[in-house]
C-alpha cells in the first residue's frame, strides 16, 4: 500500500466510528446542516407547492448517498435500510412535481441509482428513470442545454445554465446505458458541448452560470452565482467542471472532455494555496478570508476521477494534490468527535450570503467519497 492510502485507511477508520451512531442518532431524518448544538437539522418534511427547501432540497441525495457509501465498505444492513427509507421519501416528490429541479441528479443518482446498481432494486431503477426523464424534460433544444433552477427571485431564468449539471447530466448517461435509448445520452453531450464552448475560459476557470436566449439558443451573458462575480472563479463550481468533465468522458470516450477536465484541474492545482484550505473563490480579495471545504472536497474528487485516466507520472500530479486538500481538511476542518453530527467543517454555500463556514452534508459525502477513491474500494455514483 502506499503512503497516502495508509493514510486515507486511518481516517476511515475514524469515519466508520464516527457515522455509526451519527447514523443511528439521525436514521429518520434527511440532514443538510448542523445547528449551534451540533444537531443535524431534517429536510425531509413537505413544504408549500412552489418551495423548493424542504423535501425537494437539491441535496437530499447526498444522506442516502453516505448511506450507500458505508453499506458497500461495511456489508452492513442498516446502513441499506436508512437509505432506502430516505429514498421511499424523497420518491414523493415525483407526486408533488412542482420545486423539482434540475438537480435531480444529484438527489437520484446516490439514492435510487445506488440502490439499483448495489442491490438490483427495480423499485429503486424505477424511481432513477423518472428523475432521468424529468431531466432530459429541461432540455432546450435552441441552446442545447439543461435548464437550471425554476424562478430565482425577480430574474428570468428560463435561458440559464449552470457548471453545477456537469453532474447531473450522469443520470442522463445511466439512463441511456440502462435502457440502451440513446436520447439521453445526446441530450447529455450536447449540454457538455455546450459547456465546453461558452463555460470553460483559456486559463480553465469556468463561469458558474451562463445565461442563454431560451428560444434562439444564442449566448447572452454569463452570471457571477454563488461566486465573487461575474468573471471571477467559484471554486466548487471548479470542482463540478474537473469532476463533471471526467465523469462525462468516462461514459462516452469523448477526448474533448478529459482535455477540459484536466484544463480545469490545472488550474485548480495552480490556485491551491499553500495551506490547502481552499478559498469560496479563487479570485475573490484576501479578507475576508471565506473558505469552502465542500468546494474542496469536490476539486479533491474530481482530481482522483482524472488521475484514473491517465498513467504514471502525470496520475501521481493529481493525486499529489488531491491529497494535499484532503489532508488540510482531516487535519485541520474535520471533526471526528461526538460535538458535531458533521465532520467537515467551513463549507460556504455562496460568496455572498449572508452566513459562512457552516456544516454541508455533501461535503461530508465527497469527503468520505474521495477518502474510499484513495484506498481503492469505493463505487462510483456518478
Ligand atoms: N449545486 C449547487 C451548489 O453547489 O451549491
Amino acid at each position: 500500500m502506499k503512503e497516502y492510502q495508509v493514510w486515507a485507511e486511518e481516517v476511515l477508520q475514524k469515519v466508520r466510528e464516527k457515522m455509526e451512531w451519527v447514523s443511528e442518532k439521525n436514521q429518520d431524518k434527511i440532514p443538510y446542516t448542523t445547528d449551534a448544538n451540533g444537531n443535524y437539522d431534517d429536510r425531509s418534511e413537505e413544504k408549500e407547492w412552489l418551495a423548493d427547501d424542504g423535501l425537494n432540497w437539491w441535496t437530499n441525495g447526498f444522506w442516502g448517498g453516505i448511506m450507500w457509501l458505508l453499506y458497500q465498505d461495511t456489508g452492513e444492513e442498516r446502513y441499506a435500510d436508512i437509505a432506502r427509507k430516505s429514498a421511499r421519501k424523497l420518491e414523493k416528490c415525483f407526486e408533488t412535481y412542482y420545486g423539482l429541479h434540475h438537480d435531480v441528479g444529484f438527489m437520484f443518482l446516490p439514492t435510487a441509482v445506488a440502490d439499483y446498481r448495489l442491490t438490483g432494486s427495480l423499485k429503486a431503477r424505477r424511481a432513477a428513470m423518472h428523475g432521468a426523464n424529468l431531466l432530459a424534460g429541461r432540455f432546450n433544444p435552441a441552446g442545447k442545454f439543461i435548464r437550471a433552477w425554476n424562478e430565482v427571485g425577480e430574474s428570468d431564468t428560463r435561458g440559464w445554465a449552470i457548471i453545477d449539471c456537469m453532474f447531473n447530466i450522469s443520470l442522463l448517461y445511466w439512463a441511456s446505458e440502462e435502457s440502451k435509448d440513446p436520447r439521453f445520452r445526446q441530450m447529455a453531450m450536447m449540454h457538455a458541448d455546450t459547456v465546453l464552448a461558452h463555460f470553460i475560459r483559456p486559463d480553465g476557470s469556468v463561469c458558474h452560470i451562463v445565461e442563454f436566449d431560451p428560444e434562439k439558443g444564442g449566448m447572452i451573458r454569463s452570471h457571477g452565482g454563488q461566486g465573487y462575480g461575474e468573471g471571477s472563479s467559484w471554486t466548487r463550481g471548479q470542482g463540478w467542471a474537473v469532476y463533471g468533465f471526467a465523469n462525462s468522458y468516462a461514459h462516452t470516450g469523448k477526448q474533448e472532455y478529459l482535455d477540459a477536465a484536466k484544463r480545469c484541474a490545472h488550474y485548480c492545482m495552480a490556485n491551491i494555496p499553500e495551506s490547502g484550505i481552499i478559498p469560496v473563490d479563487f479570485r475573490q480579495p484576501k479578507e475576508p478570508a471565506w473558505e469552502d471545504s465542500c468546494g474542496a472536497c469536490v476539486i479533491a474528487g474530481g482530481l482522483l476521477e482524472v488521475a484514473k485516466h491517465v498513467t504514471a507520472p502525470e496520475k501521481d500530479m493529481y493525486v499529489r494534490a488531491a491529497v494535499k486538500i484532503l489532508k488540510a481538511i482531516a487535519d485541520t476542518r474535520a471533526d471526528f468527535g461526538r460535538g458535531c453530527d458533521a465532520i467537515v467543517q467551513n463549507c460556504t454555500g455562496a460568496y455572498h450570503s449572508d452566513t459562512h463556514h457552516f456544516t454541508m452534508v455533501y461535503a461530508d459525502y465527497f469527503f468520505i467519497e474521495a477518502l474510499y477513491k484513495l484506498t481503492g474500494t469505493g463505487i462510483l455514483l456518478w
